[in-house]
């Protein structure tokens, strides 16, 4: 019997990203195998994302590709759209793209096998977006990982902050989060699979609370040997509390870059924005994580949307000056999106699309300046980073981030630099770009490796 292929493709968040790795799961145990190329696919899934009207708009123009190659085949192809497009619009999506068999929400994905089945069996197209407030429990064992070192692992899911310019509460639902013994034993299995890094997934992340909370969670799985480091994606301000900035401060091995997503710089937008925090309170935070990191490398980022309705001039040079005042390694902004369905729709008064793009650039340009002084402060100091890129031949054959996040490619001239794969390494930075550092392997570092003994890792 001639095998089954799939192919997914994959747009939006982290999320996302291990929701593919899920249904590959799904898919892998239903005798199915991963192909590369699209026409080969007997089923063919896009994973979407809905976060502003550009991502959409790209999901309908792909499947528009699709159609053609499932017409090349004599209609002999299964296309699926799953994520938050899916989601939010259900089988709306049929009228669209009739072609379209079968819409999976993102609370449904263990509905996969029954679905696909539906259609072989003749039952017509099918679509799936209940709620389903169990979906983040599912076995460790089906994600179908992507990378061998960085293993993605849900906490929670969904949102209910309700900020008023986001889809996401819609798309991913009210807030749930796994069993703290569920994380800590899936973690536990990946440091026993090799793998070296976690990343911790929840569209808010921080707020996780299952009978214990994000602080305790952090400790408990710091504890877990094999595991050097752990990110987590993607929190929100008023969540960072002292318990858990003390929880980074206290475990080497989770990371250190604060991501402080402040959305404006102004208070009256911040209030529109259902933002639960002033700038005043804000920056009050910020104070805070300095102080109780004070010694400990750590960088700040934010995300910023510009063009709010009826965000005023002076209003948006309120979120330029935040960035003078905070001082932040990296900055994700953005104009803004109207997504049905919000509450910013209500609003009315919009900025000019014009003037958003002119104020994105402002602020980009603005961005950029800061950056550049506080990346050249980091040269000449020394880093720890965990090698995940290696490119043999390459003048910088190695790469890998620092505990805070940052880029780093790194000069080696010793040996096959396939064996740094994985492990973390010592380096010097010697020179820096607007997003990303370069360096060189520490003298002691290279002593150890010539004597091929076992470094001592520095926890910066
Ligand atoms: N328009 C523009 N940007 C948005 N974001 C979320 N919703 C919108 C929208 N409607 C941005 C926010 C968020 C990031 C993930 O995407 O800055 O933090
Ligand atoms: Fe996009 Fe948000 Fe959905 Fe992630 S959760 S795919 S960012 S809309």
């Amino acid at each position: 019997m001639t095998k089954k292929h799939y192919f997914i493709e994959t747009w939006g968040c982290q999320m996302n990203e291990h929701d593919t790795e899920k249904m590959a799961g799904i898919l892998s145990e239903m005798g199915y195998e991963p192909t590369s190329e699209v026409d080969q696919a007997d089923v063919y899934l896009l994973n979407t994302c809905t976060i502003r009207e550009k991502a959409e708009e790209k999901v309908f123009s792909r499947l528009g590709v699709l159609k053609k190659v499932k017409e090349q085949r004599d209609g002999d192809m299964l296309i699926g759209v799953a994520g938050c497009v899916a989601q939010q619009n259900g089988g709306h999506i049929f009228d669209r793209a009739p072609y379209v068999d079968l819409v999976l929400g993102t609370q449904a994905l263990k509905k996969l096998p029954d679905m696909i089945d539906g259609i072989h069996g003749h039952q017509g197209r099918q679509v799936d977006t209940h709620k389903d407030p169990k979906n983040h429990l599912f076995p460790a064992s089906l994600p179908k990982r992507s990378s061998s070192l960085r293993g993605r692992v849900t906490i929670m899911e969904g949102c209910d902050n309700y900020c008023t310019y986001c889809i996401v509460p819609f798309t991913r639902g009210r807030e749930r989060s796994r069993p703290w013994q569920d994380i800590r034993d899936e973690v536990a299995r990946l440091a026993d699979s090799g793998y070296k890094e976690i990343e911790l997934l929840g569209q808010n992340v921080n707020s996780y609370f299952s009978s214990v909370n994000f602080a305790y969670l952090l400790r408990a799985l710091n504890d877990i040997s094999g595991i050097e480091v752990i990110r987590y994606v993607s929190p929100h301000p008023k969540d960072f509390d002292r318990e858990v900035i003390e929880a980074i401060r206290d475990c080497p091995k989770v990371a250190t870059n604060i991501h402080l997503p402040a959305q404006s710089g102004n208070s009256r937008i911040l209030k529109r924005m259902g933002r639960e925090y002033t700038r005043e309170l804000y920056l009050d935070k910020v104070a805070m994580i300095r102080e109780v990191l004070d010694g400990v490398p750590f960088s700040l980022t934010s995300d910023f949307i510009v063009g709010f309705p009826g965000e005023k001039e002076h209003e948006f040079w309120d979120t330029v000056t935040l960035l003078d005042e905070v001082g932040y390694d990296r900055i994700f902004s953005f104009s803004y999106s109207e997504r049905p369905g919000t509450g910013a729709v209500k609003h009315g008064d919009p900025v000019p699309l014009k003037e958003k793009q002119y104020r994105l650039k402002i602020l980009q340009q603005h961005q950029a300046e800061v950056q550049k002084e506080l990346m050249d402060a980091r040269v000449g100091k020394a880093a720890n980073i965990l090698v995940d890129t290696v490119k043999p031949g390459d003048r910088y054959p190695i790469a890998g981030r620092t505990r805070d996040n940052i880029l780093v490619h790194v000069e080696s001239e010793i040996g096959n630099p396939e064996r740094f794969y994985g492990q973390p390494v010592n380096v010097d930075i010697v020179d820096t770009g607007l997003h990303t550092l370069r360096g060189k392997l520490t003298d002691h570092q290279v002593k150890h490796l010539a004597e091929q003994v076992p470094v001592e890792i520095a926890t910066a």
